[in-house]
């Protein structure tokens, strides 16, 4: 059976750097016959999370929105390739609102120790892709911590980062084929390497 694997662009950029990059790292994975499905979150309505603490007792969101349909899809998928570009030195808006929507299913999980999803026998694997303009030493540090937990609550296992630095205008990324041949590439590993998944995740990181 095909593996199902979902793509998320976060970028506000119609055509954004990141999200050009996943959507080759998507043509990846399809040439290795996954079912492959596209969502921008711009497209969505997701509202921020209300810290209403509902979740504590429910172990669901009290806000009804795009999310339920999206943390479905991000719990049922085999893969996931997540994109977003860097802004302030961490993913933008649009990502942090869906990564905290999801202390619901942190709440399930750690609060009330419920499963969050039916992990028994599922190998699980997701990938990460950041654009930013600089060359900042540090700019990926914040997104590793912040992909870690994201990824963590959604129990899916973090596989692998392609970091692209020093791309800035819209559509720049087309400039640099060896990121576009590093997403394709890494989109179709994705779907073809099933050794154990590494501990830490594969780094790509380009300048
Ligand atoms: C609000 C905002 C904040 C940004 N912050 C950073 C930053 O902290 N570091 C950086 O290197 N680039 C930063 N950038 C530049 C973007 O990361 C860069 O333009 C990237 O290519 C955008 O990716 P996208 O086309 O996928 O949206 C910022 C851009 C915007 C609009």
């Amino acid at each position: 059976m095909s593996m199902k694997t979902l793509g998320i662009s976060a970028s506000p950029r119609i055509n954004g750097n990141s999200d050009l990059l996943l959507r080759q790292a998507l043509a990846g994975a399809e040439s290795a016959k996954a079912q492959v499905e596209y969502i921008r979150l711009c497209d969505l309505n997701i509202a921020p999370c209300a810290e209403c603490s509902f979740c504590h007792k429910a172990g669901r969101c009290r806000v009804e929105d795009d999310y339920q349909m999206l943390s479905k899809k991000m719990l049922d998928t085999d893969r996931l390739i997540f994109a977003t570009p860097i802004f302030f030195m961490t993913v933008c808006a649009q990502a942090k609102i869906l990564i905290d929507r999801c202390q619901c299913l942190w709440a399930q999980k750690y609060v009330l120790k419920k499963p969050v999803i039916e992990t028994a026998g599922r190998d699980r694997r997701a990938m990460v892709i950041a654009v930013g303009g600089t060359k900042s030493k540090k700019m990926f540090d914040s997104i590793r911590l912040t992909m870690k937990y994201f990824l963590d609550v959604l129990e899916i296992h973090y596989t692998a980062n392609l970091f692209i630095n020093g791309i800035d205008a819209l559509g720049q990324i087309k400039k640099h084929p060896a990121a576009m041949k590093e997403a394709f590439r890494l989109g179709r590993e994705l779907i073809t390497v099933i050794t154990p998944p590494p501990t830490e995740p594969i780094n790509v990181e380009l300048t």
